[in-house]
C-alpha cells in the first residue's frame, strides 16, 4: 500500500491536469464540479463549470435562484435531475448550514443528489479529510490493482471502497483519489489498459497476471446446463442421408432430426447411439452449439461405418438434407457436413 500511495503521489505531481476545479479548494466550487462530473464529460464541463459559477457564484445566490433558472443555467448538459437536487440542497445549506457546505460525510449524504462518491469527494478535496471517493475509473484500477475477482455488486464496491480508505487514512487523500480516478480515464482504460505507461505497473497484481483485463469480472451470464448430443451421418451410396423422427414425448417431441442421442455426458450420448443403431461410428471434426433458454447443447457429429438400415416407420432417408423438415440443431448440423 506504501508503494502505492507514493506512485500515486508521484505521478500526481508530474501529471496532473490542469482543471478549473483543481485551482481551488472552495467547497461550494467543488461541490458544483463534482455534480457536473458524474454524468458530463470533463471537455464539456470545463465550459459549462466557469459559466455555472458566473451566474451563481456562491451557494447563497444558488439558493436564491428558482428552480426554472437553475435548470436553465444547466441546459445541455442532460440529468436535470442533478439542477433540481443541487438547487434543493443549496437551500438546505443556507437554511441549516449557514451557507457553508459540512465536511462529515454523513451530513453530505443527507443532502440531495449527494451520494457516498460525491461525498467523499467534497470531504477529501474541499475539506482535506482523509476519506475516500471511488468513482468507476477508479474502481477498475483498484480492482485490477488487487486483482478482486469479486462479481459485481455491493460486496465489491465495499471492498474496493475499504482499499481506498486504507490507501488515503494517512493522508494527501485529495491527490490520491485523484490520481486514481485520472489514471483510470487516461491510462488504465477498460479494454485495453496502457500498462507500460502506469506509475502503478510494479504494484499491479493484475498486470503481473498478465491479464489485466481479467478485473473487474463482469456480470456473470446466466449458467447454461450443458447438454451433450451424439450425432450419426448416415448415407447411402446415392448420397442420401437418414433422418428419424423423434418419440411423440420429451424434449423436442415429435421433431425430425440426423439420428441422435442426448445426454449430461458426451461419452455416454455416444454409448448409446451406437447401442441403438448397432453400428460404428466415427468421429469427425464437426460439432455443433446451439443455445437454448436454460441450456447450451453441443452436438459432435460422428460417421456410421457398417450400418445396416431397416425400414421403419420413423426414419427416412432425403435426398436433398439441406431442405429436409428437421430440428435447428440437425439443420446447423447438415450445414456443416455439407460445408
Ligand atoms: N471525475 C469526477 N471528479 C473527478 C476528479 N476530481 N478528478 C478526476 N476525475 C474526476
Ligand atoms: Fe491498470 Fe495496467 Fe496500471 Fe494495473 S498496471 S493499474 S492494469 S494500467
Amino acid at each position: 500500500m506504501e508503494k502505492v500511495r507514493q506512485s500515486l503521489l508521484d505521478f500526481w505531481s508530474q501529471h496532473a491536469r490542469d482543471l478549473p476545479w483543481r485551482r481551488t479548494t472552495e467547497p461550494y466550487r467543488i461541490w458544483v464540479s463534482e455534480i457536473m462530473l458524474q454524468q458530463t464529460q470533463v471537455a464539456t464541463v470545463r465550459v459549462r463549470y466557469e459559466e455555472f459559477l458566473e451566474r451563481f457564484p456562491d451557494v447563497f445566490q444558488l439558493a436564491q435562484a428558482s428552480v426554472d433558472q437553475v435548470c436553465e443555467q444547466w441546459a445541455g448538459m442532460g440529468y436535470y435531475s442533478r439542477a433540481k437536487n443541487m438547487h434543493a440542497a443549496a437551500c438546505r445549506i443556507v437554511d441549516e448550514y449557514d451557507g457553508q457546505l459540512p465536511s462529515d460525510t454523513k451530513l453530505l449524504r443527507a443532502l440531495p443528489g449527494v451520494g457516498r462518491y460525491t461525498a467523499g469527494a467534497v470531504a477529501s478535496i474541499a475539506h482535506g479529510l482523509p476519506v475516500p471517493a471511488v468513482d468507476a475509473n477508479a474502481e477498475r484500477v483498484l480492482s485490477r490493482l488487487f486483482a478482486i475477482d469479486d462479481p459485481p455488486g455491493a460486496a465489491r464496491s465495499n471492498r474496493l471502497w475499504s482499499l481506498a480508505a486504507q490507501l488515503v487514512a494517512q493522508g494527501n487523500a485529495a491527490t490520491l483519489n485523484q490520481a486514481l480516478m485520472d489514471i483510470g480515464a487516461g491510462l488504465c482504460r477498460t479494454q485495453s489498459p496502457l500498462c507500460a505507461q502506469c506509475p502503478l505497473l510494479s504494484a499491479c497484481t493484475a498486470a503481473s497476471e498478465g491479464r489485466p483485463t481479467a478485473y473487474p469480472t463482469r456480470k456473470q451470464k446466466a449458467q447454461r446446463r450443458q447438454l451433450a448430443v451424439a450425432m450419426l451421418w448416415i448415407t447411402r451410396e446415392n448420397g442420401d442421408v437418414l433422418i428419424e423422427q423423434r418419440t411423440a414425448s420429451g424434449m423436442w417431441a415429435g421433431q425430425w432430426q440426423l439420428p441422435s442421442e442426448e445426454s449430461d455426458n458426451a461419452d455416454d450420448a455416444l454409448a448409446r447411439l451406437v447401442e441403438r443403431l448397432g453400428c460404428v461410428a466415427e468421429h469427425c471434426d464437426v460439432h455443433v452449439r446451439h443455445l437454448l433458454t436454460h441450456r447450451e447443447v453441443v452436438a459432435q457429429l460422428y460417421r456410421a461405418v457398417d450400418y445396416f438400415h431397416e425400414n421403419g416407420e420413423r426414419t427416412q432417408w432425403v435426398s436433398m438434407p439441406r431442405s429436409a423438415p428437421v430440428n435447428a440443431l440437425s439443420r446447423k448440423a447438415i450445414a456443416l457436413m455439407l460445408a
